[in-house]
């Protein structure tokens, strides 16, 4: 057998069934586990993307900043790929920087205590559910120095080099239950924004001042506003 993803490894897992009396592995499970995956991994990224590029249409500034670095760490006739990132910092948490000051997922998940704990000096009896609140996290100064400013460098050491999170950052959840295609997540964001800004220099419209950062709130989520248009300029 040569397993190739996933869902091979589940259908052998399956097949062999280790462990008859206890396997929950089987076909109805692997359905819902892959709508699962598609429905996560799907609007995130694509949003986050639009998000990032509402973000350099606004901050043109920075926008540039970017493309200089890439410029001088990829040749004009490839792509940005993964053996360039480590050089790309600058990049890497620019778009670290809009998912905090975006929340574009501004609560997480809601969990139940399955038992009583103590937790930060709380007591928490069983049963009860909790809920982690992003948005204020990301905007809370005991974590973050003047944090409704935009500042992608405060993803970056004083040697220039990117940490990806830290105290109060919770894009992507914490604890257990965090996001589980996070890895996978940071790599499709770093890969099509990277091409992005190589090729293209994003603006607002001539005769529409300032793109709003404001989020539309129609779900409940804070998701890009898809009203919004851009003018998109190729580079030479
Ligand atoms: C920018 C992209 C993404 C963001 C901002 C994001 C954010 C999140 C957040 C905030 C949670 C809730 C964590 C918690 O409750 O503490 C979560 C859960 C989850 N995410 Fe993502 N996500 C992204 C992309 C993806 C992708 C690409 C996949 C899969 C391919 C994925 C799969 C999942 C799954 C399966 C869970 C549930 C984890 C669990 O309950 O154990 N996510 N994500």
């Amino acid at each position: 057998m040569n397993p190739r993803d996933f869902i091979d490894y589940y259908l052998i897992e399956m097949k062999e069934k280790k462990n008859p009396n206890y396997s929950h592995f089987d076909i109805t499970d692997l359905k819902k586990i892959m709508l699962e995956l598609f429905i996560t991994g799907q609007e995130t990224t694509s949003n986050m993307t639009r998000w990032f590029l509402i973000y350099m249409s606004r901050f043109q500034e920075i926008q540039e900043r970017i493309q200089k670095e890439i410029d001088k760490v990829v040749p004009r006739d490839s792509l940005p790929g993964l053996e360039h990132r480590n050089e790309l910092t600058y990049l890497d948490a620019t778009i670290n920087e809009v998912q905090r000051h975006c929340s574009m997922l501004p609560i997480g998940i809601i969990k139940c205590a399955a038992k009583d704990v103590r937790l930060e000096g709380f007591d928490i009896p069983k049963g009860t559910m909790i809920m982690s609140v992003a948005a204020l996290s990301h905007r809370d100064p005991t974590y973050f120095d003047a944090p409704n400013e935009f500042n992608p460098s405060r993803f970056l050491d004083e040697n220039g080099k990117y940490f990806p999170t830290c105290d109060g950052f919770q894009a992507f959840g914490i604890g257990k239950r965090q996001c589980l295609g996070e890895q996978f997540a940071r790599m499709e964001l770093y890969l099509m924004i990277a091409a992005l800004m190589q090729n293209f220099t994003f603006a607002p419209p001539d005769d529409e001042g300032q793109m709003s950062l404001a989020p539309s709130t129609v779900r409940g989520f804070h998701d890009p506003r898809m009203e919004q248009k851009f003018k998109i300029r190729l580079r030479n």
